[in-house]
C-alpha cells in the first residue's frame, strides 16, 4: 500500500454565470486535470496565484468538497468511498477561515474537536494542554474563542488541526494574519512534524520565503491545471530566475558607463553624483562585474547581491503559462505513479459545487459554510522580500584614470 496522498485527473468544476445573475448557468472548472503525489514525511508545496484553484484542490482533499472527476487517494483509501478513513487521517488548518466556534473557551473547542477525532480522554486532556501551550494560547485557554482577537483565533485554529495527530495536514495559507514570532513557531512545527513524525503535509501560502523554507518539492498550478513542479531551486533555475547585482560607482565616467552598457546593466545617477549599476542575470556576475568596473578606473562604493527569489519564478511561471518546465519524471517526490489510477472517475461526485457529504464530521463540523469555497481566502499577500539577500560593501579602488 502506498503511503501518500495521490490526486489524479482531479477536476472541480462550479456553476457560474457570466451574465448576470439571470444569465443561463454554465459550468467553469476551478481545478482541471490535476495529479499531485504528497508523501508522509515531507512538505509539499501547492502554489498559484489568485484564483488558481488551490483551495478548492485543498477542499476536495480534505473531504469538504466532492470532486467532478478524477481520484483522490489517501494511503489507498478513495477519498469520496471511504471518506469516513480518510477524515480520521487528515487534518486541515486554513488561514482565511473561522473553523472554531466563537461561544466555546478554547480548550472547550479543542475538546470538543478532539472527541470527534475520538481522541481517548486522557491523552485529549494532555494534548489539549500542550497544544494551547504550543500556540501560545494556555493564559486564554478559558476564555470565549469570541473575546479573542484574530490572531489568537487563528492560533486556536492552528491547534484545532494538529488535536487528531492527522498523518497528513493540510495548510492552506496557515500564517495569514499571525505575527512574527507565532508563525515562526508554526513553521518550525510543521517542519518538526514531517520531519520527526513522518505527517505529509501540503502547504499553499503567498508568502513564498515560508514556502521555500519549507517545501523540498512544489506544484505550481495556473486556472486549476498543472504548470511546473520541482524544487524551490529546481523552479528557479528552470524559469531562469535572475540574480541582482546591484553596484554603486563612486566616481562614474565614460569608461565605467561603457562597461556598465557591455554587461547589458543599467544604470541611474545618485543624488551624490554617483552611479547605481543594476545587472539581473541567471550567473552570479559581481565578480566579473566588480572587476571589469575597477578596470576601467571606477571606484566601487558599495555591493549588493539579491539571490533570485521564488516570487520572481512563480511570476514568471503563471504570467508565460509555460508548462512542463520541470517534468514529474526529473522531480517527482515518490517517483511512482499508478497507471491503471490515472484519470479515474470518482464514483457519485457532484458536479454543482455542492459541499460532500451531508453528516458532520471531524473536518468539516466547524460548520464550514459552503459559500466558503469561493471565499477569497487570500491576497496576494507580501513576500518577505527577496530570499537570502546578501549584502557587501567593497572599498574598491580603480587604478589609472
Ligand atoms: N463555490 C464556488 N462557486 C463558484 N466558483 C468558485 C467556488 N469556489 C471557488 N470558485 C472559483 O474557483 C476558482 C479557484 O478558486 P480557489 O479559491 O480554489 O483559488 P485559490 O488558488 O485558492 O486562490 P487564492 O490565492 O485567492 O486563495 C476561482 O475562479 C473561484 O472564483
Ligand atoms: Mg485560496
Amino acid at each position: 500500500m502506498t503511503t501518500a496522498i495521490e490526486v489524479r485527473g482531479l477536476r472541480k468544476d462550479f456553476p457560474v454565470r457570466d451574465k448576470g445573475i439571470l444569465g443561463p448557468r454554465t459550468l467553469k472548472s476551478a481545478v482541471d486535470g490535476l495529479d499531485l503525489d504528497i508523501p508522509r514525511g515531507r512538505v509539499t508545496g501547492l502554489l498559484g496565484l489568485n484564483g488558481a484553484g488551490k483551495t478548492t484542490t485543498i477542499k476536495i482533499l480534505a473531504t469538504l468538497l466532492r470532486p467532478s472527476a478524477g481520484t483522490v487517494r489517501v494511503d489507498g483509501l478513495d477519498a469520496v468511498a471511504d471518506a469516513r478513513a480518510v477524515r480520521r487521517r487528515i487534518n486541515l488548518i486554513a488561514g482565511g477561515e473561522r473553523m472554531v466556534y466563537s461561544r466555546m473557551t478554547g480548550r472547550e473547542n479543542l475538546w470538543y474537536f478532539g472527541q470527534l477525532y475520538d481522541v481517548p480522554r486522557a491523552e485529549l486532556r494532555r494534548r489539549t494542554g500542550e497544544l494551547l501551550e504550543l500556540v501560545g494560547l494556555s493564559d486564554a485557554a478559558d476564555t470565549m474563542v469570541e473575546r479573542y482577537s484574530r490572531g489568537m483565533t487563528q492560533r486556536l485554529t492552528i491547534a484545532r488541526g494538529l488535536v487528531n495527530r492527522p498523518d497528513y495536514l493540510l495548510l492552506d495559507e496557515p500564517t495569514l494574519g499571525l505575527d512574527a514570532p507565532i508563525a515562526r513557531d508554526l513553521r518550525r512545527v510543521v517542519a518538526d512534524l514531517a520531519a520527526h513524525d513522518g505527517t505529509g503535509v501540503l502547504l499553499t501560502s503567498h508568502y513564498l520565503a515560508e514556502v521555500e523554507e519549507l517545501c523540498g518539492h512544489v506544484y505550481v498550478i495556473s486556472a486549476g491545471r498543472h504548470l511546473a513542479q520541482g524544487s524551490p531551486a529546481e523552479l528557479k533555475a528552470a524559469t531562469g530566475s535572475h540574480r541582482t547585482v546591484r553596484l554603486t560607482v563612486t566616481d562614474p565616467s565614460e569608461r565605467t558607463r561603457a562597461v556598465a552598457d557591455a554587461f547589458g546593466a543599467t544604470r541611474e545617477p545618485l543624488p551624490d553624483g554617483g552611479e547605481l549599476i543594476t545587472l539581473r542575470h541567471p550567473d552570479d556576475m559581481a565578480g566579473p562585474l566588480t572587476a571589469a568596473v575597477v578596470g576601467a578606473g571606477g571606484s566601487v562604493g558599495g555591493l549588493e547581491i539579491a539571490e533570485a527569489s521564488l516570487e520572481d519564478a512563480i511570476l514568471t511561471l503563471a504570467e508565460s503559462g509555460v508548462a512542463g518546465l520541470v517534468s514529474p519524471e526529473d522531480a517527482g517526490p515518490t517517483g511512482s505513479r499508478a497507471a491503471g489510477e490515472q484519470n479515474g472517475s470518482a464514483s457519485g461526485a457532484a458536479s454543482d459545487g455542492q459541499e460532500a457529504g451531508s453528516g458532520r464530521c471531524p473536518a468539516e463540523a466547524a460548520g464550514t459554510p459552503a459559500e466558503a469555497a469561493g471565499t477569497p481566502a487570500g491576497t496576494a499577500g507580501p513576500s518577505d522580500g527577496p530570499a537570502g539577500s546578501r549584502r557587501a560593501t567593497v572599498g574598491a579602488k580603480g587604478g589609472s584614470r
